[in-house]
C-alpha cells in the first residue's frame, strides 16, 4: 500500500476508535488510545491495554511501562520513532484489571486492521495478553520465548511486558534481547507473504 494511503488510512482509523463505543470499556474511558508510529514501521509492538495515563493523555505507553519500554528499546538499539505501538485493548480497563474476552474480540478489528495497513516485518507481543491478541490462544509468555510463532505469516516474538520488569528487573535482560532478534529479523527479508 503506497505511504500516504497508510498514513490516510491510520488518521481514519485514530478517529474511529476515539468514537469506539464497541464495547463497555468505552463508558469509563476518559481517552480511547489509538495506535502510533510510523506507517513504514517494520517492528510492531503489541502490549495489554492502556493504564492510568495512557487513559489520561490518549497515547499509549506513556505511564511507567512506557518508560521501561523505551529503556529497553534504547539498549536494543531502537527508538519508539521507528516502530509502531498498539495494544490488545483500546480503552483502560478499571482498576486496570485483566482484558475479558469479549472486550478483545470487541477491539480486535483494530489490531487486524494496524497489521494489515502496516504490515510489519515482525510482530512482538509484549506480555501475555499481546500473544492472546496475536495467537488467539492463552500462553505463558516463559514457556513461549524463542519457540516460532507467527500471526497470518508474519513472525511474532513473545516477550514479557515492561510492567513485568517494573517488578523484576531481571527480566530487562531479556526483554531487551527479544527486542534485538526484532531488530535483526526486520531487517531481514520477508520470510513469507507480502
Ligand atoms: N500497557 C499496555 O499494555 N499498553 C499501554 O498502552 C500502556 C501500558
Amino acid at each position: 500500500m503506497p505511504s500516504a494511503r497508510k498514513d490516510r488510512t491510520l488518521r481514519r482509523m485514530a478517529k474511529e476508535i476515539r468514537q469506539c463505543r464497541k464495547c463497555s470499556l468505552s463508558q469509563r474511558r476518559k481517552n480511547a488510545v489509538p495506535g502510533e508510529g510510523p506507517s513504514n514501521a517494520r517492528i510492531f509492538l503489541v502490549g495489554e491495554a492502556p493504564g492510568k495515563a495512557e487513559d489520561e493523555k490518549g497515547e499509549p505507553f506513556v505511564g511507567m511501562a512506557g518508560r521501561v519500554l523505551d529503556e529497553a528499546l534504547k539498549k536494543a538499539g531502537l527508538h519508539r520513532s521507528k516502530v509502531f505501538i498498539t495494544s490488545v485493548l483500546r480503552c483502560r480497563p478499571p482498576n486496570n484489571r485483566n482484558p475479558k474476552a469479549k472486550e478483545i474480540a470487541a477491539c480486535r478489528p483494530y489490531l487486524e486492521s494496524y497489521v494489515e495497513t502496516i504490515s510489519p516485518r515482525v510482530l512482538v507481543a509484549l506480555g501475555s495478553y499481546g500473544l492472546r491478541g496475536l495467537v488467539g490462544k492463552t500462553l505463558k509468555v516463559g514457556e513461549t520465548r524463542g519457540k516460532r510463532l507467527d500471526y497470518k505469516g508474519t513472525p511474532v516474538i513473545a516477550t514479557y511486558h515492561p510492567a513485568a520488569v517494573l517488578y523484576n528487573r531481571k527480566l530487562m535482560r531479556k526483554l531487551v534481547s527479544d527486542l534485538k532478534k526484532a531488530k535483526s529479523k526486520s531487517q531481514a527479508k520477508r520470510s513469507r507473504g507480502g
